[in-house]
């Protein structure tokens, strides 16, 4: 072999390799390239490896000349690696007939979910006056859905609350655990959690084996709160929620409570609004009454304040509990909270 060897041989190596290189259009015809000629078994690596096995006259001039080739080949190949990449988008044209001149298509964007604007818009009303939001678990036990809300087995405030059972028993043959009702037992897990002072806001969503209609759904959203603190008064719960109306309905809106029954608070109350459609002269969306309820509240009972721990001569506190989906479809005019569950774009895509 190595008498083979001339310079005149390694010239048309070189010239030969070039030639079909010029040719080739792939990455991977390319690197096919490189190690035929420049691999370690390559044609013109075996022709450097040889020279040392020839006479010394030629040894020096095929050596030079077959470094030379050697460093032009590399060269060659990094040049067409480089062109072959930049030229990827148009080869990509070419190969697919993309047209590169048409615009390109929108991607559309998506939008908050008309129920997660509202729950935010409430809780930045209630972030605005010092509360914190905190959230808590879906399932629940039985203890702090109604227990710890002053609502023991058997007290007939349970059968407001249609509720959904995990099918589970404990050594009693009880079922301990269910979907959460409401977000009211969130008010003894925080206060279980911490000293006063509480300022709490909870949204989530709540559960119920209902069946649904234009206003109840057997799933929805609750936004819960609690203030706990050494001398809070009834008119810091009328505060509060007076400023929250007017932030959420706008700065001309009355308010009105009248007593209501929640067996965790004492005095509880229900809360309304004057109707922001009729300005409270009565039309459809108030059912002619010019009031439409929003709420529940109350002073925190004490034996909830008690069965977390709290010594309830010194703390008191005010609670509340609202639809979210309800305060929607009042401000929005919606007639079906099944609408906010039933992923219609049409209906979507106007919030
Ligand atoms: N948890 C009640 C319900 O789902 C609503 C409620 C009423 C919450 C009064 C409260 C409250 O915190 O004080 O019907």
């Amino acid at each position: 072999m190595a008498t083979e060897i001339t310079a005149g041989f390694v010239e048309v190596l070189g010239r030969e390799a070039l030639m079909e290189l010029d040719g080739l259009n792939t990455l991977e015809a390319l690197e096919d390239w490189r190690v035929s000629y420049l691999g370690r078994r390559g044609r013109l690596t075996t022709i450097l490896r040889a020279i040392g096995s020839l006479p010394p006259e030629q040894r020096r001039t095929v050596g030079a000349l077959g470094n030379q080739t050697k460093t032009l080949l590399e060269e060659r190949l990094a040049i067409r690696l480089q062109a072959l990449k930049e030229s990827g988008v148009s080869r990509l044209a070419m190969e697919e007939q993309i047209d590169v001149t048409l615009p390109g298509r929108a991607i559309s964007a998506g939008r908050l979910h008309p129920t997660t604007q509202i729950v935010r818009e409430i809780c930045d009303a209630f972030v605005a006056m010092g509360f914190q939001i905190v959230e808590g678990p879906e399932v629940e036990w039985d203890k702090y859905n109604f227990e710890m809300l002053n609502i023991p087995r058997g007290h007939p405030a349970r059968d407001k609350f249609s509720s959904i059972w995990i099918d589970y028993r404990d050594q009693g043959g009880e079922y301990p655990m269910l979907l959460r009702t409401h977000t009211s037992p969130m008010q003894a897990r925080v206060m279980e959690r911490m000293r006063p002072p509480v300022r709490v806001i909870v949204p989530g969503k709540c559960y119920r084996y209902e069946a649904t209609d234009a206003t109840h759904e057997w799933h929805f959203y609750q936004v819960e709160g609690l203030a706990v603190d050494d001398g809070i008064t009834f008119a810091d719960l009328k505060g509060t929620l007076y400023e929250f109306a007017r932030r959420v309905f706008g700065p001309e809106r009355r308010v009105r409570f009248r007593c209501d029954y929640f067996p965790f608070v004492e005095p509880g109350v229900d809360m309304a609004i004057d109707c922001f459609a009729c300005q409270g002269n009565g039309c459809r969306i108030c059912k002619e009454s010019g009031w439409i309820e929003i709420m529940g509240a109350g002073m925190v009972h004490p034996r909830v304040l008690e069965g977390v721990g709290y010594d309830s001569s010194k703390y008191t506190g005010f609670a509340f509990g609202l639809g979210p989906e309800r305060i929607a479809m009042l401000k929005y005019g919606i007639d079906d909270i099944r609408l906010f569950y039933s992923n219609d774009l049409r209906f979507l895509r106007q919030f």
